[in-house]
């Protein structure tokens, strides 16, 4: 079975609370240690674009109940790669929720500052989640 690494790309539901996104947060760092899964979200108050890695079985499981969760709409998948070696061995969900307080991150691939995955490619949208993986490394 193949270790794949997926990255898809989400609008956050209105009326969710960052609180309610913390929270769900905690519920994946829980679970995906169960599945072997590892990965890191990135998140605004409009988007979340998300990284998960693992078993392949248990990625398409993980991305069917993510993509059907109604805390977030129109899923659209960015990237999908099998791959030898995983990128976020570090977190079971590594997460940034307040991309928009790393402004020179952000701009360094939206020059106008507006962050908008939909928009980035494939390979922009993964070395995004990677420079907020080292800054959540320290
Ligand atoms: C943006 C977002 C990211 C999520 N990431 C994960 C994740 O990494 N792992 C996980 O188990 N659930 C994640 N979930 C929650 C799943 O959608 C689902 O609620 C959870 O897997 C429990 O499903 P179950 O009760 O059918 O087992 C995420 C949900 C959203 C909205």
């Amino acid at each position: 079975m193949p270790t794949v690494q997926l990255i898809y790309a989400s609008s956050v539901s209105k009326d969710l609370t960052v609180m309610e996104i913390k929270e769900l947060v905690n519920e994946a760092q829980r679970d995906n240690v169960g599945f072997g899964i590892t990965g890191f979200l990135c998140a605004n108050s409009q988007y979340f674009l998300q990284c998960i890695e693992g078993e392949s079985r248990a990625v398409n499981v993980l991305f069917q109940k993510i993509s059907k969760d109604v805390r977030h709409h129109s899923v659209a998948i960015i990237k999908y790669s099998e791959i030898e070696v995983i990128q976020f061995s570090d977190w079971s969900m590594g997460a940034v929720l307040d991309i928009d307080k790393h402004m020179d991150v952000v701009t360094q691939f939206s020059p106008d500052g507006v962050f908008n995955p939909y928009l980035l490619s494939g390979d922009d949208n993964l070395n995004f989640i990677l420079a907020f993986s080292q800054i959540r490394r320290g």
